[in-house]
């Protein structure tokens, strides 16, 4: 019934890191490039769940779609485009709202792990709610699937719940019950202070992770200081077990260079640090400089960007609008 349709997003909340790049990005480039109909969106309104200064939320805005760009995503083969330019993603995120229940939000680990040690009642009503918007950002296309990292599992199923009460509380079959697709060797790449936390735009600590705009020495400095233990890597993908430092550089290895991890412990194993941090670096280098120089490229014409977005945000519109149609008609608007 549904045709195979792909659509994912990232928050424009900061730079882009080689998280969200091997997460999400290589693989959005790698479906493009497959073939199926994929539709890209930068999620400013999700942004905003945390406080954004707008002239740094239009900046960072331009920079991720520069990003996309960089990356591969040609916005002639695939839709990209910025999401409050789309205003049926908060139409149908209100109805939403009124099918989602307030016990499903509240055990979001994502919201959990926002909210700890905080005093929740003082946080947006929107970052509560936030996966309700992200459900109506999948569901306003009928998107099939969704490459997402590991951290996206627990709301894509949020999603499927909502699409499945949304059909059975008015009786239809419309929206369809989407896949979420974490594939690869990096679904979940952690932060290089701290290996228990995943890498994150948002993380305070900029030593923490890689931005796709570092300078080859930025990569080098954060990756030799990047938190090891002294032993050297293991023979065998058994060894990285309980070594979550080693197994994240063995992974970011492994999906920069198009290699399985076993491939990647199978060359450096019973090497130190000392030998594997520098060939890291030097493939980490290799990879991202030409991405880095593409977006600065990109970024020195920001009205150039701005028309890729509003292009994009026509053909986005123009999908959407009669999904938001039939979905107001089946609730009785
Ligand atoms: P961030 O935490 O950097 O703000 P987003 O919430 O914007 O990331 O996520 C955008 C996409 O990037 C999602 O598909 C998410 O799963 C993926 N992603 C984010 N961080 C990582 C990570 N550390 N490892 C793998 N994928 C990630
Ligand atoms: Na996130």
């Amino acid at each position: 019934k549904f045709t195979p349709r792909i659509f994912s997003g990232i928050q424009p909340s900061g730079g882009l890191t080689l998280g969200n790049y091997l997460g999400a990005l290589k693989r959005f480039v790698e479906k493009q490039n497959e073939g199926i109909e994929t539709i890209y969106c930068l999620v400013d309104l999700h942004a905003i769940t945390v406080w954004q200064d707008p002239e740094k939320l239009r900046a960072q805005t331009r920079e991720a779609a520069a990003g996309f760009i960089a990356a591969g995503i040609d916005p002639r083969r695939s839709i990209l485009f910025n999401q409050s330019q789309v205003p049926g993603h908060a139409q149908l995120a209100w109805i939403f709202n009124c099918v989602a229940r307030m016990g499903w939000m509240g055990r979001m680990t994502q919201w959990k792990d926002k909210t700890a040690g905080k005093n929740a009642e003082a946080e947006s009503l929107g970052l509560f709610a936030y996966p309700s918007l992200m459900a109506a950002d999948i569901l306003l296309y009928h998107a099939t699937h969704v490459p997402v990292g590991e951290d996206q599992k627990q709301h894509l199923e949020l999603t499927r719940d909502i699409a499945a009460k949304f059909n059975h509380d008015y009786g239809v079959d419309f929206f369809p019950i989407t896949e979420p697709v974490i594939e690869g060797a990096a679904t979940r790449v952690m932060s290089l202070r701290d290996g228990s936390k995943k890498m994150s735009k948002s993380d305070p600590s900029d030593a923490s992770r890689i931005n796709l705009t570092d300078e080859a020495d930025a990569i080098s400095q954060k990756f030799r200081k990047a938190k090891t233990d002294p032993e050297p890597l293991p023979e065998t993908l058994e060894g990285l077990k309980d070594r979550p430092e080693a197994k994240n550089l063995v992974n970011i290895y492994a999906a920069l260079a198009d290699m399985t991890t076993e491939a990647v412990i199978a060359e450096f194993g019973g090497k130190g640090f000392g030998t594997f941090k520098p060939a890291l670096v030097d493939l980490a280098v290799a990879k991202l400089a030409p991405i880095s120089g593409e977006m600065k490229r990109l970024m020195a014409d920001p009205a150039e960007i701005d028309r890729t977005l509003g292009d994009g945000a026509d053909r986005a519109n123009a999908i959407a609008s009669p999904i938001l149609r039939q979905t107001y008609d089946i609730v009785g608007m």
